[in-house]
């Protein structure tokens, strides 16, 4: 199985939510049996949550089920995940700080393929838990899904 985490400061809202979208197209390209996804935060203030209602809301109305729980990443994640993806540069700090150098996996900025893709125009998925852009957000989910799923796909040639 091919295991992918994907990371943000409160795993409420830009994780799960890149969970949710990643793990949806993953299904529907019928790959489940070859590719997990799971999402976690640098910061432990919500864990046991279920993720934020505007994460919850836009996904709903895109036909995604999810029922995610927030949950703290921990140092076992790096040595577990095939890839370890970060929402914006301060996640990658605090991943970087955990890994002290040792890690078994791809750790990128989840937007690194689409940005190379020319698919989007920004690095970092801003954070809507400070100013409600939840549809902003998604849009830059979808895109950066699209290309981190087929880059893998190239990747383990499926
Ligand atoms: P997220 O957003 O990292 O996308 O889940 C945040 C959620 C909660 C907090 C910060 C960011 N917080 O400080 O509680």
């Amino acid at each position: 199985m091919i295991k992918v985490l994907f990371v943000c400061l409160g795993n409420i809202c830009r994780s799960p939510m890149a969970e949710g979208v990643f793990q949806h197209m993953v299904e529907e390209a019928g790959l489940a049996d070859k590719i997990s996804s799971d999402s976690a935060g640098l910061g432990d203030w919500h864990a046991g949550e279920s993720a934020h209602r505007g994460t919850r809301k836009v996904l709903q109305e895109n036909g995604i089920d999810y029922a995610g729980r927030a949950r703290q990443i921990r140092q076992s994640d790096l040595e577990t995940f095939d890839y370890v993806l970060m929402m914006d540069a301060s996640n990658m700090d605090g991943v970087q700080r955990m890994a002290n150098g040792s890690t078994k996996g791809e750790i990128a900025m989840f937007l690194q393929y689409a940005v190379d893709a020319g698919t989007v125009d920004v690095g970092e998925v801003p954070d809507p838990y400070y100013n409600g852009r939840f549809d902003y957000v998604y849009d830059l989910v979808e895109r950066g899904s699209k290309a981190l799923l087929k880059h893998i796909r190239q990747q383990h040639g499926i």
